[in-house]
């Protein structure tokens, strides 16, 4: 089988990696991929929201399966090319994307499916905004409607502040805040059946304690050894089967990755958001993992043959994931600064090493090319082990002014 993967993150590197571990998987390219990709994928560069260079790309390697990673390419209806030109592709339509895309069409599906979620209000005007924060109350949540990479979603209990980003965003969505743990469950499709794999949490503060601004993720875990036991399946129950069924129900049948953002609160399970794509970084830590065979598990989600697809195997044991970000971020993330000592970090025993933000000069320099460089993964008997060890690694690699964070999965760890 050969397999096209499209974008250029941590979450993209972790995908290669694990398709280039399906003996079925023949040839393997990344497109455009970043300094890191380019150990299992050949990499090409392409512009990865334009549908037709993708799907031209697709049709001249003669691939039979292409994995879109990001959602920018999906709302931009990269997927929607390459089926057009009769190749198999991993990822929803442009129209089921929307499902990410739009923060108000989001909860006009789970309002119509029964799904449970924060009651919710879409703005357009300061006075709307104004009513709609007094109503539900402090701490105040303010989506920007739209796609924001992770930065859009303010929580304050300010509310200056939380009017002052419903001023700065054209249509926002306020909400009632959830307290209680965060999820995320990632669930293949292919529009009817439904697999989900191990749930993760990530952590999208900047700083220890959950402190400071929202980033793209700082840090996840796998698995959660305080979720309740049958979590998985009430959340295939109550969220994942009602939605693709009303998403069915409209003509617009979602296939590729469904991403249930959740809050366990103490009146149940609520979905925070829904994702159109793997997770980043939670995909990281998911895929070290996950021992069926990555190419196959996402043709049949991307053919229609789920359903046939036997119960995934998993590795005993749990997987940490920190992520290492450059100075400056996510305010104004500084780039062009070397890295060294990742293979001294990779060296140790169960870490991987993935690539984000690198860049590879001619001379195999590696240097910073964006906000979250690069993250490492340790897999251990458990929590603990997984974490000393990722914390070992990334103290290996050398990027000036780099930081992270100290306390990914410290709480779980302590829990097991
Ligand atoms: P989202 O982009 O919707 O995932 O929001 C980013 C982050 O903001 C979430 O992971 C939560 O930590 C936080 N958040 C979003 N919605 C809520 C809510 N209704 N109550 C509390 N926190 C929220
Ligand atoms: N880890 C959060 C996200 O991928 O949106």
């Amino acid at each position: 089988m050969k397999v096209l993967v499209i974008g250029s993150g941590g979450r993209e590197h972790a995908i290669v990696r694990a398709l280039a571990d399906d003996p079925a998987v023949t040839d393997l390219f990344c497109a455009p991929g970043n300094g890191g990709t380019d150990d299992v994928a050949t990499c090409l560069p392409v512009v990865a929201t334009d549908p037709d260079q993708v799907a031209a790309l697709a049709t001249s390697l003669g691939v039979d399966l292409v994995v879109i990673g990001p959602e920018a390419p999906l709302v931009a209806g990269v997927a929607d090319a390459v089926r057009s030109a009769g190749i198999a592709c991993f990822g929803p339509s442009a129209k089921a994307a929307v499902l990410e895309g739009s923060k108000a069409f989001a909860k006009e599906v789970m309002a119509a499916a029964g799904v449970p979620t924060a009651r919710s209000a879409v703005c357009t005007t300061a006075a709307e905004a104004a009513t709609a924060l007094d109503d539900f109350g402090a701490p105040y949540v303010v989506k920007d409607d739209g796609l924001a990479a992770g930065k859009g979603v303010v929580v304050t209990s300010d509310r200056d502040e939380a009017l002052a980003h419903a001023a700065a965003c054209e249509r926002v969505v306020i909400e009632e805040y959830l307290d209680g743990p965060e999820v995320s469950l990632f669930v293949l499709t292919d529009g009817d059946s439904a697999l989900a794999l191990s749930p993760a949490q990530d952590f999208k503060r900047i700083n220890d304690g959950d402190e400071g601004p929202n980033t793209g993720g700082m840090g996840a875990y796998t698995p959660l050894p305080w979720a309740p036991a049958g979590l998985v399946d009430e959340v295939l129950t109550s969220v994942v089967h009602p939605t693709l069924a009303e998403l069915r129900r409209r003509d617009t049948a979602f296939t590729g990755l469904l991403y249930v953002g959740l809050a366990l609160t103490s009146q149940g399970l609520r979905v925070v958001e829904f994702n159109a794509r793997f997770g980043d970084p939670e995909t990281q830590a998911v895929l070290a993992r996950l021992e069926s065979p990555f190419g196959e598990l996402l043709m049949a989600a991307a053919t229609g043959r789920l359903g046939e697809h036997p119960a995934l195997l998993w590795s005993q044991g749990s997987a940490v994931t920190v992520v290492l970000a450059a100075a400056g971020y996510p305010d104004a993330p500084i780039t062009g600064t070397v890295i060294t000592g990742i293979e001294d970090a990779q060296a140790m025993e169960g870490v991987s090493v993935l690539h984000a933000g690198t860049n590879r000069a001619s001379d195999g320099t590696l240097t910073s090319s964006g906000g979250r460089v690069l993250s490492v993964t340790a897999i251990g008997e458990n929590l603990s082990q997984a974490r000393a060890r990722a914390y070992e690694a990334i103290a290996r690699i050398d990027l000036a002014g780099g930081h992270y964070r100290t306390d990914i999965a410290l709480r779980a760890a302590l829990s097991e």
